[in-house]
């Protein structure tokens, strides 16, 4: 262990996140489950003894000094909220220079009178990865790692990658050998092409997300690989920063709904922890609602939700319930399969930290089809900011809770638009330009039966009164 001993990893521990064991663990020990009762394990301070902020608009002071790469990040300038290292081992390639934007033609499509999107497509990898990676990267350095890795539907291995091989250009900071674990066939190019252009080894695994998720658990416990997947409690205080970053949007006022696709379930746990964490410090005073989208084709959470009826239950959720879910899915062999192909997960590894983020917000969780996900993501791209499938999920599953009255029209919504359109071009091009039963057979077994929101190229030959012609429809 190569920490420095400082005032940050005297008050922040590691702390079980099951409330009937909350066994605690130092900052320097490298876990992804408690070692008494294999719960997830999440990272807290001792707040009466760390500088909490007295309130939120004192962060604004850091806007001044962007030259400091720590008040640059839109991770680190909120440090004093995940204050686990000494300032010299942040490892941070300038995540978080996102945007909150109040968006009219998503408004006019979910039926809501005003919308805010928070688009994390602009990370330096692409997607809201960046902002827990930059904390597990941080760990990773604290704790002398050098072999780092992940499974991946395509945007934790694209964030991993880049954070490896820059980890080198800062300052103190080596390389650090990457490995990620992806399902063969299963991730949008865009996302292939990054960590094999960062440099990444690249395992491609005959099987599902949650195949290599296993199979990496396995690899790095026995390697001795530093694991950088969201059961990484420190990887979830990074996407914390989200939420402080919506609320900057919003000059420091709460919304009234938080609408996140759910894939593996990171970013909701983490959205619950930070506004839990806010509460408790008395630095919001009350919370917004949350609401968890998942795919159709990939509707885990949904199901034991809506279905199962399983909730948090102040830690005694039904684990039963949940484990014979699994079993009879795996008797249906009812695998994931949905466009988005981000979140095509059986097994969210983050259910029970979900489910207590979903009891602290008062939350639910929705579902929409591949048809709503990429009718939605048309809308999101025709208002300039171009989002992924699974990002779109949020918008689509507000749409259906705006119709359905649950969310209301006045309401302050905003929805965290998780990845960059670039991620997955062909996607966007086939909705875009295929016609007829092209579109159908484009698509394969994804249920795509139209395009209304297409905005078709079009085909002229090289003449002028042709091209002329084209410019006037
Ligand atoms: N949106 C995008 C673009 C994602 O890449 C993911 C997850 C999610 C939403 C779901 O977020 O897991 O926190 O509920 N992608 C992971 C990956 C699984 O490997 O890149 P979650």
């Amino acid at each position: 262990m190569v920490y420095i001993k400082s005032m940050q990893t005297e008050t922040a521990f590691q702390r079980c996140a099951n409330p009937a064991c909350a066994a605690s663990y130092g900052i320097g020990e490298v876990l992804t489950a408690c070692r008494k009762c294999g719960w997830l394990l999440d990272v807290a301070y001792d707040w009466d003894r760390v500088a909490a902020p007295r309130r939120l608009k004192q962060f604004e002071k850091k806007w001044a000094s962007r030259r400091n790469p720590l008040h640059f990040s839109g991770v680190w300038r909120f440090k004093e909220l995940l204050n686990f290292a000494p300032d010299e081992l942040v490892v941070t390639i300038g995540e978080g220079q996102t945007l909150l934007r109040s968006e009219p033609e998503a408004a006019r499509y979910t039926g809501l009178k005003n919308i805010f999107l928070q688009y994390e497509g602009l990370n330096p990898s692409g997607s809201f990865k960046d902002n827990g990676m930059t904390a597990g990267f941080t760990h990773a350095r604290m704790v002398g790692a050098r072999k780092v890795a992940c499974a991946s539907t395509g945007n934790t291995s694209s964030s991993l990658a880049a954070y490896a091989s820059a980890s080198a250009a800062i300052k103190g900071g080596q390389k650090m050998e990457a490995v990620v674990f992806v399902g063969s066939g299963r991730i949008a190019m865009g996302k292939l092409s990054q960590g094999l252009d960062y440099g990444a080894r690249t395992i491609q695994i005959m099987g599902y997300f949650d195949d290599a998720m296993r199979r990496v658990q396995e690899v790095s416990q026995s390697q001795g690989i530093y694991l950088l997947n969201s059961v990484n409690p420190f990887r979830l205080e990074g996407q914390k920063a989200i939420m402080y970053r919506i609320l900057e949007g919003l000059n420091w006022e709460v919304p009234d709904w938080i609408v996140v696709p759910g894939g593996n379930l990171g970013n909701s746990s983490a959205f619950g922890k930070a506004f839990g964490e806010l509460l408790e410090l008395g630095l919001i005073k009350r919370l917004p609602r949350l609401a968890v989208i998942n795919a159709t084709g990939a509707n885990t959470l949904y199901r034991l939700f809506n279905e199962e009826k399983v909730r948090w239950n102040a830690g005694q959720y039904d684990r039963a319930r949940v484990a014979a879910f699994y079993k009879q899915m795996d008797a249906e062999r009812r695998d994931a399969h949905t466009i988005a192909s981000a979140i095509e997960i059986n097994r969210p590894v983050n259910l029970s930290k979900c489910l207590r983020a979903l009891a602290r917000l008062d939350g639910l969780v929705a579902q929409a089809d591949d048809q709503e996900i990429l009718d939605a993501k048309a809308i999101v791209g025709r208002g300039g900011i171009g989002c992924e499938p699974a990002s779109a999920a949020s918008v689509a599953g507000t749409k259906k809770l705006v119709q359905s009255g649950v969310i209301g029209r006045e309401e302050r919504v905003v929805c965290v638009i998780t990845g960059h359109q670039l991620k997955a071009p062909n996607t966007t091009v086939d909705y875009h330009s295929l016609q007829g039963p092209e579109l159908q057979k484009g698509f394969k077994d994804y249920g795509i039966r139209s395009n209304q929101f297409a905005n078709r190229p079009i085909q002229v030959p090289n003449e002028l009164p042709a091209i002329l012609k084209a410019l006037e429809g």
